[in-house]
């Protein structure tokens, strides 16, 4: 992803220069590394991955545990399972998806888990505003006692080419939009996450247009797949996965996927989004998974597996367009 200008210069994981990438010879042997690298379509820097691709060393699920707990709702878990969905591909395990985490405010780098001890996730509440009947703020207390939580089996493709399975629990958004009741006129949900630089040292970076924000239309909104997940394995979101509730949308990139939300509002225009404010001619406002629009600095052509770096062909909608195919049927 894009990095903000800091200290004079454009900070771009993706743009580190050879030098600064961990001494491979520790781990994978430089021509293997390149073999994967070229199987996936990147041979350029890789300096947000690379030590992550190591192997070596790294936390326990223990310590990724004790830096991301949060007890709040846990004996509403596990929730049942829905077994419309599958993943196709052996699951992703908790350390994996625990470790490598994408969390701007916390980190620009994969080490989100080290920095999230200060983040507060409980008590907790989010506004529901806009273009409808019924504005209404909820807490998590009203979350779990209103809404019916169930697991999903997804898949996840981020925008920098690595994906995993994980089992998510959580309920369709359009439950919630049905509860505030959206007016004709709105035609896209606009997401905030907190803004609390004292918690999350990267929002006191100004050069980023905090607080993370992401958007959908209504009918995408509105679509089954699209879920509120509180959840993932089984119990609470870890505060590095998005505590206490964030957005998971499987057939756009994972950037999508907004964490720790606390406003929702109806609009009528197309909401101002976080990298594509950022960076417009690389994260587009729909980002739908697509493996034939390559991003500029890389192919979307393939992708690989967090833990076991196994290589896929991207797929369309990510595999999910038997569910939201005809959203963009024209
Ligand atoms: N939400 C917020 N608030 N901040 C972020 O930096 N990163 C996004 C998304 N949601 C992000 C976010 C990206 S790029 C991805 S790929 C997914 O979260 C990653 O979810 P995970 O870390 O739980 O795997």
């Amino acid at each position: 992803m894009s990095g903000p200008r800091i200290h004079g210069f454009v900070r771009r994981p993706w743009d580190l220069p050879e030098s600064a990438l961990t001494d491979e010879s520790l781990f994978f042997d430089r021509t293997r590394r390149r073999e994967f690298l070229k199987s996936i379509g990147l041979t350029a820097g890789l300096g947000a991955i690379s030590p992550w691709l190591s192997g070596c060393g790294g936390p326990s699920i223990e310590e990724l545990d004790k830096a991301g707990h949060v007890d709040k709702g846990a004996d509403h878990y596990p929730a049942p399972l829905n077994e419309s969905f599958e993943y196709g591909r052996p699951e992703t395990t908790r350390k994996d998806a625990a470790e490598f985490t994408n969390f701007y405010e916390f980190s620009s780098r994969k080490s989100v888990y080290l920095n999230v001890d200060p983040f507060e996730p409980v008590p907790w509440s989010f506004s529901v505003e806009g273009l409808c009947n019924k504005p209404r703020t909820f807490d998590l207390d009203d979350v779990y006692d209103t809404f019916s939580l169930e697991e999903r089996a997804y898949r996840h493709r981020c925008v920098e080419t690595w994906a995993m399975c994980v089992p998510w629990t959580g309920f369709p958004l359009a439950e919630l939009l049905k509860f505030v009741e959206p007016l004709p006129s709105a035609k896209y949900v606009k997401f905030e996450t907190f803004f609390r630089p004292e918690q999350a040292p990267q929002q006191r970076i100004d050069d980023y247009p905090w607080p993370y924000s992401e958007g959908l239309t209504i009918q995408e909104a509105m679509n089954p797949m699209a879920i509120l997940a509180t959840g993932i394995f089984g119990r609470p979101l870890l505060k590095q996965h998005g505590a206490p509730i964030r957005l998971v949308v499987p057939w756009k990139y994972g950037f999508k996927g907004i964490k720790s939300i606390t406003r929702m509002e109806l609009t009528d225009q197309q909401p101002a989004t976080f990298w594509n404010t950022l960076a417009p001619h690389e994260y587009a406002f729909e980002a739908n998974v697509d493996p034939n629009v390559p991003h500029p600095r890389w192919s979307q052509a393939r992708e690989w597996m967090l833990g076991t770096q196994k290589v896929y062909d991207t797929v369309i909608y990510n595999g999910y367009g038997d569910y939201v195919g005809k959203l963009y049927a024209t």
